[in-house]
């Protein structure tokens, strides 16, 4: 019997050293010390033992039940504590390390400029208004004194749905919406994107965007658009920036002009950008033509008005000395990081 004892020790010896995790352990406790175990079978011989044989058996047992429990303790105890550090390590995050940066957007440079441009306005008075990009032919072309027939009906090609409607060409049809609606006097900016079926060039988008700009009142002069548009292009480009007037056409406005302001680059000195004139164009504007006066119902005797309308990328690529439309919209985001 001694001899059966010593080999379960041995047994549980060797085994114990291949368990590492808690479920071989658990195992390991019952077939060695649970109810079923060996040892177990042989203490409940105990009894049939001889009067010498039994203490010498009862304490070899006790012994090896000792040894096994302890056996078990210690691994049970060494199992507790790695698993917990395996635990922990899974679960916690080292504080010590550095965060990660979320990259933060801001807006992209034509809606600022466009915020830029239309917050000049508002501080003159003006109010700003929103039109539809997809507008008839009547307030885009008809309204505008663009007849069907019209050669400048050219310049301004664009994409047409089977409906008829046509993605705008321009902001001047919201012109046309806001004198509909209301009655002067009207003193209104409106930014918004506008089409045309032109190839794309260092200067071209088929989509760019424009701030209109519409003052209707009595006795409004060609001055007063000086006016506001030199204190527009002082505000814009610096109070150094010098104007100037070139007759121009528009059907709807009379008399038109094209604004050209000192070259920003070489402060009108000329360069290759100015082409050596010293002036860069910038807006067109005029005063309202009495044919859209009388195609709003506006009686054209009382009331007088001035025009105009700018190309926002234009404007952003001046005043922040870009030389390409398409840097706007190809998405490079260190280009547009710089803004
Ligand atoms: N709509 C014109 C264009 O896209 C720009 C323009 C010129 C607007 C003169 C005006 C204006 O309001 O008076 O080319």
């Amino acid at each position: 019997m001694k001899d059966l004892i010593d080999q379960i020790v041995n047994s549980a010896c060797k085994e114990i050293k291949i368990i590492n995790d808690s479920r071989s352990l658990e195992e390991f406790r019952v077939k060695f010390l649970g109810k079923k175990s060996e040892l177990q079978n042989l203490l409940k011989k105990i009894g049939t033992l001889s009067k010498e044989e039994k203490p010498v058996i009862g304490q070899a047992l006790n012994k090896a039940k000792k040894t096994i429990y302890e056996l078990f303790n210690n691994l049970k105890n060494g199992l507790e504590i790695s698993e917990q550090d395996s635990k922990l390590k899974s679960e916690l995050f080292d504080l010590t390390l550095p965060g990660v940066k979320v990259p933060i957007g801001h807006k992209h440079i034509i809606s600022k400029s466009i915020e830029e441009i239309c917050d000049i306005f508002i501080n003159l008075g003006f109010e700003v208004k929103i039109g539809p990009e997809l507008e008839t032919d009547f307030h885009n072309f008809e309204a505008l004194n663009i007849p069907a027939d019209h050669p400048a009906r050219e310049d301004f090609d664009s994409f047409y749905s089977e409906s008829g409607q046509l993605l705008r060409t321009h902001t001047s049809p919201v012109q046309i919406r806001a004198m509909l609606n209301e009655q002067p006097p009207i003193a209104m900016v409106c930014p918004g994107k506008c089409y045309r079926r032109d190839s794309i060039d260092a200067t071209h988008y088929p989509m760019f965007h424009q701030v209109e700009g519409l003052l209707v009142d009595e006795n409004i002069t060609l001055g007063d658009l000086k006016g506001v548009l030199e204190s527009f292009c002082h505000r814009m480009f610096g109070s150094h920036t010098e104007l100037r007037f070139r007759p121009s056409f528009f059907p709807f406005t009379e008399p038109s002009a094209e604004v050209d302001i000192s070259c920003v680059f070489c402060g009108g000195k000329g360069c290759n950008i100015c082409k050596n004139s010293g002036w860069i164009e910038i807006l067109g504007a005029g005063m309202v033509d009495p044919e859209v006066f009388k195609a709003v119902n506006y009686d054209s005797e009382k009331w007088t008005g001035f025009a105009f309308g700018m190309g926002v990328e234009r404007v952003a690529m001046l005043k922040y000395d870009i030389n390409d439309i398409r840097f706007f919209y190809e998405n490079e985001i260190e280009f547009l990081k710089q803004f």
